[in-house]
């Protein structure tokens, strides 16, 4: 029975980049879909703690938030998209206070309110707007709530996107696309959305590591996606170890913000020893790259399991006040922050890499458009600042509703598109070969694809990625899918993808760092790895 859905737009993520860009195009009465894999706060966008960056102090200044995001980029960093991002800071913050969403203030001498603004690594100001340590969790609140009141825009929860839907361009020489295939994993049947204009808004791949700060929707399905549509993508080098995850046993993925070393934390060895100067004059402020390879010197040097990062010399009500969310999660795991250090280490947190777009956040296939940590726009070049994502993720929702707005009506309709044809697959008997191959990837990307690489780690990488290609599109032919076997499917290519790039780059730069070269070549301007298919 065919089950088939049409749409202006078709949104794949309901993160921070997909549900702005779903309101922003609803409210000029653009009929939107938007598809989540599992629940509406599935993505990162819900876990994100420090906040969002952008100017509002009056010794700050547009050009010094550009400075430090290029320094941070390592010379990879596309200065007019920068220019483009930093600049709308303001407004999309205040998009976002329109739609509800309530920052942490704090009262001015003569007694007025006023943002309250945090400090990251990388950032010369304070410049990050914030709600306490929980600021995505504020965000994805508001936005799902407006969403949920819009006439214009219908909600899919539990629906995973098996593949992009495309057709020739009418003059055959391009692509357009027309849609997806969908699995409902609730009723476990895959449907078709049809639509003009389709967006990939499905956040990152950092679950194609085995220790990662990001939930399990980050398998890279948005670029997994696009790359077998035919998309170019770029810099998948570029994969970002957040330098503080807590470590303890129990505590999957919690991260420690960034923040805490922005309000003074301080990161030491177990005999309590300071260790970051030795490393960077900015310490425990430097950019996330060096401070995430510092620690895993440390840890490697001295076969030790974890460093510590200690805020414990601050008043116990300013910690509190601060790091609420952060404080009652290290509690229920005997750490008291106010009176002991952080077990911490670095897991993966980032994909600075993704499907190429332009200013508009255009693919290279008509009417696809990319958004959010799926894309590669050239704002972060080869390391993200912190707290730069959130305000990515805004300001092209904004950009690509611009030009959806002024390009949908001139798209012609979607011809018929045939239903999913499952006649020739059938149940899995033999379901461990997906759970195993998830964790031998896994293992192997950290292993031999972290922070440190060399040439014959990634060779080895990508051996078992062929293998594991092989095994998988195999599996892949002979059982109908589902949500499991389709991310699988997804980080293999992601996985080949980081490695493929990583091997591309005969130089160390930003979070790209190999013991075979270890210098960054200056000898010639720098240049981005981008993968045609
Ligand atoms: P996400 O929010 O990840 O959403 C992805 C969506 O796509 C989800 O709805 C998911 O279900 C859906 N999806 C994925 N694949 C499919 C599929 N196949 N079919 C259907 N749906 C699919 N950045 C900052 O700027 N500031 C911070 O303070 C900050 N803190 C962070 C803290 C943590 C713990 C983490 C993990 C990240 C943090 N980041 C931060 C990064 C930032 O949160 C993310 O880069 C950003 O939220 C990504 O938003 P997004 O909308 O692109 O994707
Ligand atoms: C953090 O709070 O440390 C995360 C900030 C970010 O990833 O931008």
């Amino acid at each position: 029975m065919s089950d088939s859905k049409n749409y202006d737009v078709l949104i794949i993520g309901s993160g921070g980049a997909g549900l702005s860009l779903a309101l922003k195009l609803a409210d000029h009465s653009v009929r939107v879909a938007v598809l989540s894999k599992f629940a509406l706060t599935a993505g990162s966008t819900y876990y994100a703690q420090g906040g969002i960056s952008a100017v509002f102090d009056a010794d700050d200044s547009i050009e010094s938030h550009i400075d430090d995001t290029l320094d941070a980029g390592a010379g990879l960093c596309d200065v007019d998209i920068v220019r483009l991002t930093v600049t709308h800071g303001k407004k999309s913050i205040n998009w976002l206070r329109e739609q509800g969403v309530a920052f942490t203030e704090e009262q001015t001498a003569d007694g007025k309110k006023q943002l309250h603004l945090n400090r990251e690594g990388g950032h010369s100001h304070r410049r990050i707007v914030h709600t306490a340590d929980a600021t995505g969790k504020a965000v994805s609140l508001s936005l799902i709530d407006r969403a949920r009141e819009h006439s214009n825009i219908e909600l899919f929860e539990h629906h995973n996107v098996v593949e992009l839907i495309t057709r020739p361009t009418s003059d055959k020489t391009s692509k357009r696309v027309v849609g997806a295939y969908v699995l409902d994993s609730k009723q476990q049947q895959v449907k078709t959305f049809t639509a003009r204009v389709v967006v990939l808004a499905t956040g990152g791949a950092s679950k194609v590591y085995l220790y990662s700060t990001n939930p399990q929707s980050a398998t890279g399905d948005g670029i997994a996606l696009a790359w077998r549509a035919g998309c170019r993508v770029s810099n998948m080098e570029f994969m970002q170890f957040h330098p503080t995850c807590l470590y303890h046993p129990h505590a999957q993925s919690f991260l420690i913000s960034e923040a805490v070393r922005g309000e003074g934390g301080k990161l030491i060895l177990p005999d309590g020893s300071p260790f970051m100067q030795k490393f960077d004059s900015r310490a425990e402020l430097a950019p996330r790259d060096i401070v995430a390879r510092a620690i895993d010197h440390e840890i490697k040097k001295r076969g030790i399991d974890c460093v510590y990062l200690d805020i414990s010399h601050k008043p116990e009500s300013f910690i509190r006040e601060h790091f609420p969310n952060i404080y009652e999660t290290c509690l229920k795991y005997d750490i008291d922050i106010t009176k002991q250090p952080i077990p911490v280490v670095p897991a993966a947190h980032y994909t600075c890499g993704g499907v190429l777009v332009d200013s508009y956040a255009r693919t290279n296939i008509n009417n696809l458009y990319a958004i959010g940590e799926v894309a590669c726009t050239g704002l972060h070049g080869a390391n993200r600042m912190a707290s730069n994502s959130l305000l990515e993720c805004l300001v092209f929702a904004e950009r690509a509703s611009e030009d959806i707005l002024q390009t949908l009506d001139t798209i012609t309709p979607v011809p018929a598109i045939a239903d999913w044809d499952e006649s020739q697959v059938s149940d899995s008997d033999e379901e461990v070969v997906v759970s195993h191959n998830w964790d031998e990837l896994r293992r192997f990307m950290w292993d031999y694809v972290g922070i440190v690489r060399t040439d014959k780690r990634l060779d080895r990488a990508m051996n078992r990625v062929d293998l594991l290609k092989k095994e998988i599109a195999e599996y892949y032919g002979h059982f109908r899918v589902t949500s499991d076997l389709l991310e699988l499917r997804n980080l293999v290519i992601v996985a080949e993808l980081i490695i493929r790039c990583a091997k591309q780059r005969k130089e160390s730069r930003g979070l790209h760092y190999t013991l075979d070269y270890p210098e960054t070549d200056d000898s010639q301007p720098a240049q981005n790895t981008i993968l045609t298919p």
